[in-house]
């Protein structure tokens, strides 16, 4: 693995995309700030803060489906073992915790070009505070635990799980991937809405394929990533 580390960058994600071929396979791309981090559906992924974790992997030639769930687990076994909580996976990119409500701790951005995936992955690792705007979704995991993890030593952890995860999926596939994730998802058995309403119903599991169950009037329904956007409990926590 290659690691490029700059001081501030605009995004790593950006930054990959606009190497790609001159950048090699397992590339890692890491920034202390980005000026202008992005999440899914454009949103903005804050990242103004040197204690946050931002950085992108490319990896070349990987046939993983669903490759954000994959990663997902990857992220979840770091931060469990780091940490030894109860963190939640939410479908189908996020790491949440539950403090009175859930809070997102992780965030993660697959793109694809060509037969490139650029893997992009935000942490809340030891910031104190957040921006108004975020400051009862966001959390963490210093302000959540009371512990300082060095950029280093989640990276390393990191790195261990996801490429044990890779081998894993290419001997055994998505299974036990997936229950993982129905044994620690968020907003299981709850009523979610998304896409401004136009989807609600009780969440029930993800799929083989990595889509997620939603019961809507005693129907189930499997929906992918790219027909879900937003998902939120319909009920106050
Ligand atoms: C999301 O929650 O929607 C995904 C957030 C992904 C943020 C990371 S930070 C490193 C990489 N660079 C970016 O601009 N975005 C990803």
């Amino acid at each position: 693995m290659k690691l490029i580390w700059f001081n501030s960058i605009d995004s790593t994600q950006d930054y990959i995309k606009s190497h790609i071929k001159e950048l090699m396979d397992d590339t890692c791309v890491l920034a202390n700030v980005q000026t202008k981090g992005r999440g899914r559906y454009g949103h903005i992924w804050f990242s103004s803060l040197e204690e946050g974790l931002y950085f992108s992997i490319l990896k070349k030639n990987l046939h993983i489906e669903p490759l954000s769930l994959v990663v997902g687990v990857s992220l979840f076994k770091t931060i469990k073992t780091l940490y030894g909580i109860r963190a939640f996976i939410k479908w189908p990119n996020d790491i949440y915790v539950l403090l009175e409500k859930p809070r997102k701790v992780a965030g993660i951005l697959v793109e694809k070009i060509k037969e490139n995936n650029i893997i992009g992955i935000g942490v809340n690792l030891n910031q104190e505070d957040f921006p108004q705007d975020i400051s009862d979704k966001a959390i963490s995991l210093k302000l959540f635990t009371g512990i300082y993890i060095s950029k280093q030593h989640f990276l390393t952890t990191f790195f261990d799980f996801f490429y044990q995860d890779i081998d894993y999926f290419n001997s055994h596939g998505f299974e036990d991937f997936r229950n993982i994730i129905n044994d620690n998802l968020l907003y299981k058995n709850k009523l979610i809405t998304a896409n401004d309403g136009k989807v609600s119903g009780i969440l029930k599991e993800v799929d083989k394929d990595g889509s997620i169950v939603i019961e809507k009037d005693s129907r189930l329904i499997s929906l992918n990533a790219g027909e879900i956007e937003s998902m939120m409990p319909k009920e106050t926590w």
